[in-house]
């Protein structure tokens, strides 16, 4: 490749990943990329630390001098306890995936998920379209940064989950969103501009690989997301290429909620364009 090689000296800015398991995880990949490409003194390396280790882990690297790290499953929560400011987004999706270590010794917490996916919506051409109805497939933490997220661009935003209570209580943690059953979903998707499952169904080595619900009832004017990135192309979005629909992959939202960490961590504001999007695809 053309990159140029990774520059680690003593005076390195360091970030990683904080999860449980974190193997999976593609973020390594994706900010030693832009490191390289910008040529920035620095590394992001993986971080696996377990439930009751994960305070600790987290003071850890502040003494170590780390800028700080993203959080991913399962410490999002625990993450938005320890963070001593949040940003809005974080305040109302209740969870954090990106920590900044600020120069006062204050810990930030961020939440770049929803917006992340936002900008991949925005990045295809897509995006939101205000006083219309997204529905949400998934009532975890995925599900409420991503509803909290279009929102904020105006949508009304509806909750349909295997589990119903779950899905009534991110509804009711979410003022203006409502709920609607999971066994009548797919005869209900005519009332909506915009579906995205968040939910970990369609993934590989998932609950259900093959999940592949019935889109007959969509109009032309939906958009379909998956948050699901492996593969690339789920079941779903198959199925609704073949309806004629438009589809936004998972990949954009892992790429551009990554963004605003690198921003905040190495001073860069990395581009998402095609050649990070294959980079990270042949890393697979
Ligand atoms: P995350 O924080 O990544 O969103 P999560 O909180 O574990 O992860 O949420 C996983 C979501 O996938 C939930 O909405 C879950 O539905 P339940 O609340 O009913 O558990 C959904 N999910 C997982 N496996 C599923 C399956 N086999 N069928 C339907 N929904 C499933």
């Amino acid at each position: 490749s053309l990159l140029p090689p990774q520059i680690i000296t003593g005076k390195a800015r360091l970030a990683g990943v904080l999860g449980w398991p974190v193997a999976h995880s593609r973020s390594p990949v994706l900010h030693n990329y832009w490191l390289r490409q910008y040529g920035v003194d620095g590394a992001y390396v993986p971080l696996p630390a377990d439930p009751e280790s994960f305070v600790a882990a987290v003071l850890g690297l502040q003494a170590a001098g780390f800028r700080g790290a993203n959080v991913t499953i399962p410490h999002k929560e625990a993450a938005y306890k320890l963070a001593d400011v949040l940003d809005e987004t974080a305040k109302r999706a209740g969870a954090v995936n990106t920590l900044v270590f600020r120069e006062d010794g204050k810990i930030l917490g961020l939440s770049t998920d929803g917006g992340g996916f936002v900008a991949s919506l925005e990045a295809a051409s897509l995006p939101p379209q205000p006083r219309t109805r997204a529905l949400l497939l998934g009532a975890g933490g995925a599900a409420r940064s991503v509803a909290a997220a279009l929102q904020d661009k105006g949508m009304q935003v509806s909750i349909t989950n295997r589990t119903q209570e779950r899905a009534e209580a991110l509804a009711e943690a979410l003022p203006g969103a409502d709920v609607v059953p999971w066994s009548v979903w797919e005869q209900q998707l005519g009332d909506f501009t915009l579906l995205v499952n968040t939910t970990s169904l369609g993934m590989e080595g998932g609950p259900d690989p093959l999940f592949c619900p019935s889109l007959a009832q969509a109009t032309p004017q939906l958009v379909v997301a998956d948050i699901v990135y492996v593969p690339r192309v789920t079941p779903l979005l198959a199925s609704a290429q073949k309806h004629g629909l438009r589809t936004v992959g998972g990949l954009g939202m892992l790429l551009h909620q990554a963004r605003l960490g690198f921003r905040e961590w190495f001073g860069v504001d990395p581009q998402v364009d095609d050649a990070t999007q294959e980079y990270v695809l042949n890393s697979f």
